[in-house]
C-alpha cells in the first residue's frame, strides 16, 4: 500500500485527477469507479478542468457507481445515480450511456445486486476505483464487520453513517436505512484502488486502516490485501499515522515517471 500525504484536499484532488488522466491517456475507454460524498469533489473538479483545457480526452471513458441508496424514487436528487450524473458524468462531457450503476429502486433488490456485480465483470472490470472512508472505516457502504469476501449486496447503514449523511437530506429521518454496495470482494477486483481522506475526522479511521490489522471491523483495512492500493491523505487525516515520516520520505524519493 502506498500512502501519500498532501498539504490539503485541493492537492489530493489534483494528484488523483492526474492519475486518472494518465490512465485514460493509456486506456481511453477505462472503466472508472467513482465514489460519492464530499471528499472526492476536488478530484472531479480537477479532472473536469483537465478535460476542458484539452489536457485529456475523456470522451470514451466509462463511469461506474460504488454504492446506492435503496428505495429512493428514480431521479431523486440525492440518489447516488443522480449525484454521479451531476458531479462526474455531466462535467466530464459524457452522457448517461457511459455510466453503469445498480438499480436502487428495483423491486427485487437481491437480483439488482447480482446483476450489477455481473455488469462490472462483463464491462471488463474496474480499472481504477475511487474510495472515500467513513468515520467508522467503511468503504462504499460496507459497514464494520462486512465480510472481506462480500459481493454487491444490500446492507443496513449504521446510526453513525445515517447521521453523517443527514446533511444531504432535508431531515435526518429521510436518510434511507438500506443501501446497495459493491462488496469488499468486488472492490478488491478493481485493478487500482485510490482512497482519498481529508480532515481530522478521518484520522482515526485512516490510522486503523493503514497501520492496524486487517479486520472486518475496519472495512478499509482490506486495502492491505490489494496489490495496487493508494491512500491519499491530507495532513489532518494523516495526523494519527505512526509512520507518517516514512510515508513522506518514500513519496518524496519516488521517481516521477512511476505516477501513483
Ligand atoms: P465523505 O463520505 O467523503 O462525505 O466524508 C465518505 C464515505 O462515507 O465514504
Amino acid at each position: 500500500m502506498e500512502v501519500v500525504i498532501v498539504p490539503d484536499a485541493t492537492a489530493g484532488g489534483e494528484l488523483i485527477a492526474e492519475a486518472i488522466a494518465s490512465l485514460v491517456r493509456r486506456k481511453p475507454d477505462a472503466l472508472l469507479g467513482v465514489a460519492t460524498g464530499s471528499t472526492p469533489l476536488p478530484i472531479y473538479e480537477a479532472l473536469a478542468g483537465k478535460v476542458r483545457a484539452g489536457a485529456v480526452d475523456a470522451s470514451r471513458a466509462r463511469i461506474c457507481q460504488l454504492d446506492e441508496y435503496v428505495g429512493l424514487p428514480a431521479g431523486h436528487p440525492e440518489s447516488y445515480r443522480s449525484v454521479v450524473l451531476r458531479e462526474v458524468v455531466e462535467p466530464l462531457g459524457l452522457d448517461e450511456s457511459s455510466f453503469i450503476g445498480p438499480d436502487g429502486s428495483a423491486e427485487d433488490v437481491q437480483a439488482a445486486c447480482e446483476a450489477y456485480d455481473r455488469a462490472l465483470s462483463e464491462a471488463g472490470g474496474v480499472d481504477l476505483q475511487l474510495l472515500g472512508i467513513g468515520t467508522d472505516g467503511h468503504i462504499g457502504f460496507n459497514e464494520p464487520c462486512s465480510s472481506l469476501a462480500s459481493r454487491t449486496r444490500i446492507k443496513t447503514l449504521t446510526r453513525q453513517t445515517r447521521a453523517d449523511n443527514a446533511r444531504f437530506f432535508d431531515s435526518p429521518d429521510e436518510v434511507p436505512h438500506h443501501v446497495i454496495t459493491q462488496g469488499i470482494g468486488t472492490i478488491l477486483e478493481a485493478r487500482h484502488l485510490v482512497l482519498l481522506a481529508t480532515g481530522e475526522g478521518k484520522a482515526e479511521a485512516v490510522a486503523q486502516s493503514v497501520e492496524g490489522p486487517v479486520a472486518a471491523l475496519v472495512p478499509a483495512s482490506a486495502l492491505q490485501l490489494h496489490r495496487h492500493a493508494t491512500v491519499v491523505v491530507d495532513e489532518a487525516a494523516a495526523s494519527k499515522l505512526k509512520l507518517a515520516d516514512y510515508f513522506r520520505a518514500t513519496y518524496a524519493a519516488k521517481p516521477a515517471w512511476q505516477g501513483l
